[in-house]
Order: structure tokens, then sequence, then C-alpha cells
């Protein structure tokens, strides 16, 4: 439990900023739950004084009192209203914010550990519930333990008698709510896994069209939602049916007790021992001592319910970025961009090592290759070097400096990437290729493409650099997209240029113009790339060959030729596949 309290307490902090609504909101609602307790007294007064005594003045004072009651209800409502859904959109919008600049500072090993639609899960529904739960939820619980309360009082005072014999009726409605509510939440519990679940069938259902459509899975596709769906459904029938069963019960049950009220207290104002305007005002207050009774276990728990929610936003919300600045890091601001790699090893998963003491020396402005089959570790090299992630073992330096001590915004000024998946956001060229570089112009934007042999296909575009890509830049193909990335790394002018199979759906005539251009833009840059065509990279000062995670062989071109080892072999073989033509692309 004091972990329960402690969790909604860190939320409650998001109430803060906003205190004096929040005061004036609790105010408000308590304020129009003691106007709604006047009106049985007025109707106490109306029969046990004003019908018997044909009391006009009295009538027409009570009949106004009972419109301005009203009619002050009613404006406190609605300013109680809009204070609460004023806190609501508020607060959400803040833990909105929160979240995201909260994902967006995680490291990548986060966002591997789970789903997309996971995320966007916890982003959206989990803060609404949150929000709701502190906003609505909360308020409301502790604003009807007060109104039970002074309900108790009032009812004791008016007679004491029939309060008690009404509370013997307590521990069967407690039976029915604990049934009820232990039912309706582990329905709850259910009806969340699958809301996330058809959520993230219809995330992938629309994220994965091509692929459904070409091997045509459209109607398997509709059976797997259809299916979850319909799962649903049934689910929510049931939560329908079994709200309603015990809604009823617990209704029956109070107006049971009611009833037996009645007939008691007649017999006490046939007595003489109480008037009968008396009788009425009491049975109206028992009965609405039932409601919070009632109310109480399903506000329990549905914070229960909604406290899932909570530790799940908390889990993301406390999570540290494995990879950040450490204090006192230094900026960089002139960097020539020799990298150093002294005896890294590193694994994504405890025992799975993906690196293993990979050693080298890479000076300022060389021309660097890197080869090895697919899954040699080649996509990884480059993020360590970019610092996406740290090595468990060894160290890397950029001029000398452990990049450790290297500020983050400065190492990442000065690496740049053109990633293997080509990524674009859903925006215009011009805005893609400028993503690298805030301040380019539109000439260093024309410039960037122009290096990445993009320039013209954008222009026959329609509308240009001003062309909408397209979701992911799904309008473009796999080599336009690739063309376009390159550019986006150009622009940002690093000093170290890293090019992973950011050519590979190019023809190789393609990617030897890139490369030469990128020789005359980058003379005394850094420039790495990773491709799979040997035949353009003869040229390299320095070409790393890795295998199984090991860098087996370093060297120039002619060099590694003349050892005769794995890169002469991989060679051999690249180039009978080029004769056969089986690069074309
Ligand atoms: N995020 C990840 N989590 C776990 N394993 C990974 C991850 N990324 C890559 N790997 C594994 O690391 C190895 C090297 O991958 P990678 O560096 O991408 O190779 P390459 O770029 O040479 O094809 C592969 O066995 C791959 O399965
Ligand atoms: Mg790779």
């Amino acid at each position: 439990m004091p972990e329960k309290v402690k969790i909604l307490l860190r939320f409650s902090r998001y109430l803060w900023p906003y205190w004096w609504r929040v005061a004036l909101s609790f105010a408000l609602l308590g304020i129009g739950s003691l106007l709604g307790m006047v009106n049985p007294i007025i109707t106490k007064v109306m029969i046990d004084n004003v019908y018997p005594n044909k009391d006009m003045r009295l009538f027409l004072l009570l009949i106004g009192a009972g419109i301005g009651l009203y009619m002050l209800k009613t404006t406190l409502g609605i300013c109680q209203n809009y204070l609460n859904m004023y806190l609501n959109r508020r607060i959400n919008f803040d833990l909105r914010i929160k979240f995201y600049e909260k994902l967006q500072s995680l490291s990548l090993d986060f966002f591997s550990r789970r789903q997309t639609g996971e995320h966007m899960y916890r982003a959206t529904n989990d803060v609404d519930n949150v929000v709701g739960m502190i906003t609505n939820t909360i308020p409301t619980l502790i604003i009807t333990s007060l109104e039970f309360i002074l309900l108790l009082a009032i009812t004791l005072y008016l007679n004491w008698r029939l309060t008690l014999m009404a509370l013997s009726l307590v521990p069967l409605l407690y039976l029915n709510t604990h049934f009820s509510s232990r039912k309706l939440r582990d329905l709850n519990r259910i009806n969340q896994r699958q809301l996330s679940d058809i959520n993230s069938i219809l995330h992938q259902g629309i994220s994965g069209t091509r692929i459904i459509k070409a091997f045509r899975r459209e109607k398997y596709e509709v059976l797997r939602y259809y299916k979850k769906l319909h799962e649903n459904l049934h689910l929510q029938f049931k939560t329908w049916r079994v709200s309603t069963f015990y809604g009823t019960l617990g209704g029956l049950i109070a107006t049971m007790g009611t009833s037996w009220l009645v007939w008691f207290g007649w017999y006490q104002v046939l007595k003489g021992n109480m008037s009968l305007g008396s009788l009425m005002a009491v049975t109206v207050y028992i009965f609405r001592l039932y409601g919070p009774l009632q109310n109480y276990s399903n506000l329990y728990q549905s914070v229960l319910v909604t406290l899932v929610s909570a530790e799940r936003i908390l889990e993301t919300l406390d999570i540290e970025p494995t990879v950040r600045n450490t204090p006192g890091a230094k900026k960089l601001s002139h960097v020539r961009g020799s990298i150093k790699f002294s005896h890294v090893s590193f694994e994504y998963e405890r025992g799975k090592p993906v690196l293993k003491d990979i050693t080298f020396d890479i000076p300022a402005g060389s021309l660097v290759a890197i080869v090895g089959e697919s899954g040699s570790g080649k996509t990884t090299l480059i993020n360590l070097i970019a610092r996406l992630y740290d090595p468990q073992k060894g160290r890397i330096l950029i001029d000398n400096y452990p990049l450790k001590m290297i500020s983050m915004a400065s190492l990442r000024r000065c690496v740049s990437i053109a990633p293997q998946e080509p990524f674009l956001f859903g925006r215009t060229i011009m805005e893609n290729i400028k993503y690298g570089n805030r301040d380019a112009t539109e000439e260093d934007v024309i410039e960037a493409a122009k290096l990445a042999e993009a320039h013209e296909f954008i222009l026959n575009l329609p509308n240009g650099y001003y062309t909408d890509v397209g979701e992911g830049g799904n309008r473009l193909s796999r080599g336009q997209r690739q063309r376009l990335s390159i550019a986006r790394a150009i622009i940002a002018d690093p000093r170290i240029l890293i090019l992973d199979e950011a050519t590979s759906s190019l023809d190789a005539k393609t990617e030897r113009r890139i490369f030469s251009n990128l020789l005359l833009f980058g003379r005394d840059k850094t420039i790495i790339i990773v491709t799979h065509r040997f035949s353009n990279i003869i040229s390299a000062d320095m070409i790393l060959v890795l295998q199984d995670g090991s860098l087996v062989e370093m060297g120039n071109h002619h060099e590694l030729i003349r050892n005769g080892s794995v890169y002469y072999r991989l060679y051999k073989l690249q180039l009978l596949k080029e004769q056969l033509g089986e690069d074309r692309l």
C-alpha cells in the first residue's frame, strides 16, 4: 500500500503548478455537495409546517429558496466543471510533453527492448488514465468520503435508531460491491491487454501494407483483427452484464433497506415519536448514504486499475539514458577526426559478444572502408563511433580524447551517419535534407543533393525540392531515399562522415560517382564507408575486415590482396558475382 501511495504522491506533483485552481475546484465540489443536502430539509419544513398551517408566506419563501438554491448549485457546478476540464487538459498536456521529452532522451537500447505500439500506448492511453485519476477519481473519492461522514452525522442527529438500522445493511452492500469490483477489475485488466493487442495488430497491419499486399494476405490480416476485436466485443458485453447485475442487486438491497425503514419509520410516526416531514427527510438522507457506499469500491477499484498505468508511465520516466554526458565532458571545437579503438568489446545482450577486442587507429582525414559479411558487426562498430552505445570494454578516442569525455552535442556535430536504413520523415525533401543542419540555406541543400547524386531526380519530381516524400519516405524508391539520406549527412558538414551501406540500393556506377564526389568534398574529412562492392573502395587508405565481430585484417587494398587471406577471398567472390551480373540492381 505505501508503494501505491508513493506513486499517487508522485503524480500529484503535477497538480502543484495549478494549486489554487485545484483548491477552488475542491471547494466548489464540497459546496455543491453541501447544497445538495438542503433540499430534504425544505421538503421536511413543507410537510411539517407549510401544509398543516396553510402558511403562504413560508411557502413562497421556501419555493424561492428552492429556486435560488438550484440556480446557485448549477452556476457553481458549471464553474467546477470548467475547472475540472481545465486541470484535466492542462495536466494531460504537461505529462504528455514530459513523457515525450523523456522518450527522446533515452538511448537506443531502451527502444529495442519494447515494441513501438507499447511506447505509444503509454504515451497516450496510460497518460489519459492517470490524469483522469488524479483530476477526477481521487477528488471524487475524497469528496464522497466527506459527504458520507456528513450524511452520517445528519442522519444520526435526526434519528439515530433509524440510522443504525440502515447501517445494518452495510455488510450486505459491502459484500455486493466486493464481489462485483473484484470481477470487474479482472475484466478490466483483460480489456486493457486486449486493447493493447488490438492496437498493435492495427499498427502493424497498416505499416506492413506493402508486404500484406505482396503476399495477398489482406483477408488473413482482417481475420486476425476480427478475432481479436470479436473477443473484445464479447468481453464488453460480459462487462456490461456483470456490472448491471451487481448494480441492480445493490440498488435492490438499498431499496429494500429503505422500504424497511419507511415501514418502521411510519410506525414511529403513528406512535407520534417523529413528524412525517422528518421521516421523509431521513429516508432521503439514508438512501443517499448508500450512494457513497456503492460508489466507494468502484472508485477504489478504478484507482487500482489506473495504478497499473501509472506504474508503466513511471517505469519509462524513471529510466536514465545509458549513454549520456559525463560530468565535466569537454566541448570539442576544432576536431581533426582521428579515430582510435583500443581493445574494444561490445555486446547488446549479456554473454553474446558482437565486437571482440577491436584495436585500430585511423589518422585524421583518411578514407576508410569497412567490409565483412552481413552480421559481422559493421553497423555495431559505427554505432560505437557515434556513441549510440557505450562499449563494455576498451576505449574509443577521437583526436585522442576518450569518447566519454566529449560532450554529446559536440560529438554528434562532428560525426554524421547515413545509416543502412534510410529513414525519412513524412515532410518535404527540403526539410529532410535540412534535418542535418538547420542553418543550411537552400543553396547548401542543392549542393548536398548534387554531391549525393540526388539533384537530378529531385528536379524531376512534381514539386522538386518541395515534394512531400510520404510517411517514412514511402513515395520514393529505396535508392532515392538512400541518396537523400546521404545528402542529409553531408549537409551537417561533419569532420567524420560515415556511410553504412548507404549506397546498397544504387547501381555500381552511381555509387562510384558518389564516392568520388565525397572525396572532393571531404578531402580533409575522415570518411568511413561500408559497402559490399570492393571495386569502389580500391583507393581507400585503409580497409578494415570484420569477421564474426573480430577485426581479422587491416591495410590498403594491395596489402590485403598480397596477404591472400580473408579479404582476398571476399574480393574474389565479389568479383565473380559482378562478372556473373548478379550485382545488377
Ligand atoms: N539491437 C540489437 N540487439 C541485439 N542484437 C543486435 C542488435 N543489433 C544487431 N545485433 C546483432 O549484432 C550482430 C552484428 O550486427 P550488425 O552490426 O548490424 O552487423 P552488420 O552491420 O555487419 O551486418 C548481429 O548478429 C545482430 O544480430
Ligand atoms: Mg549493417
